[in-house]
C-alpha cells in the first residue's frame, strides 16, 4: 500500500506529558484543515485494547512474552489503522510507537535494543514515522506527575526509567533529522509551540 499522508509519533517516559501534547498538535492540525487520525499504543484497535489490558495489568508475564505482546499490538495497529489512514492522505499522530518497545523492552528489560528493534521492524512491516517527537522527562519528575496510578511499567524502579530515558536519547541522537527532542519539564504551551514550529518547517502547518 502506498503512503501519501504523514506519520508522527510521540515518545517519552511515563509522566512526560505526551498525551497533552498530542491533543495540542491534533487541534492545530485540524485548524489547518488536515484530516488527522489520532491513536495510541498499546491499544487503538479492539485486539490492541485486550492486549493493553493483558500487558499492563496482567500477571507473571516474562520479558520476552511482554515484548511479543507489544509487537503484536503494533502489527495489528499498523494494518488496521495506520496504513489505511496514510493511504488516504491523513496525518496520523500516535501516542507511542516502536521506539517505546526498543527503550522499555530492549533497554529497560535488558532484552537487547537491536533484537527488539528487529522484532518491532518486522511487526510493523518496516513502517517508520516521518517525525518522532521525544518528550523528555527525568524519572523523578515523571514519577511525581504520575501520582497514584501504577501499571506494570510505571511501578518499575527509577533505574529502569533512567535506562529507558537514555535509550530514547540515543535513538534521537542517531537520526536527528527524524526527531524533535523537547523538555517535558517546560510549560506545555512552550512545548506545543516548538512542535508546531517543526511541523510548519515540514510544511504541514
Ligand atoms: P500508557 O498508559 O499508554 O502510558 P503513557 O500515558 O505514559 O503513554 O502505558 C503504556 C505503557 O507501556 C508505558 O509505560 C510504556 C509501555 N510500553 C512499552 O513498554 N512498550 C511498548 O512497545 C509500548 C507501546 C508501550
Amino acid at each position: 500500500m502506498s503512503e501519501h499522508g504523514y506519520f508522527i509519533a510521540f515518545e517519552g517516559g511515563d509522566g512526560a506529558g505526551k498525551s497533552t501534547q498530542v491533543g495540542h498538535l491534533v487541534e492545530a492540525l485540524e485548524a489547518a484543515g488536515r484530516e488527522v487520525v489520532v491513536t495510541r499504543q498499546p491499544g487503538g484497535t479492539s485486539l490492541g485494547a485486550a492486549l493493553r489490558d493483558l500487558v499492563l495489568h496482567g500477571e507473571a508475564i516474562t520479558p520476552r512474552a511482554e515484548a511479543l505482546i507489544f509487537a503484536a499490538d503494533k502489527a495489528q495497529h499498523v494494518q488496521e489503522v495506520i496504513l489505511p489512514s496514510l493511504a488516504r492522505g491523513a496525518v496520523v499522530v500516535t501516542d507511542r510507537y516502536t521506539d517505546s518497545s526498543v527503550a522499555y523492552q530492549g533497554a529497560g528489560r535488558s532484552l537487547g535494543a537491536q533484537e527488539v528493534a528487529d522484532l518491532q521492524t518486522w511487526a510493523v512491516g518496516g513502517l517508520a514515522p516521518d517525525l518522532t517527537v521525544l518528550v523528555d522527562v527525568d524519572p523523578a519528575t515523571g514519577r511525581a506527575r504520575r501520582g497514584g496510578t501504577h501499571d506494570r511499567m510505571e511501578s518499575e524502579a527509577d533505574g529502569f526509567h533512567a535506562a529507558v530515558r537514555e535509550h530514547f536519547f540515543a535513538m534521537a541522537a542517531a537520526a536527528p533529522e527524524r526527531y524533535l527532542v523537547v523538555d517535558g519539564g517546560a510549560p506545555a504551551d512552550e512545548i506545543a509551540a516548538a512542535v508546531r514550529a517543526r511541523l510548519a518547517h515540514e510544511g504541514l502547518l
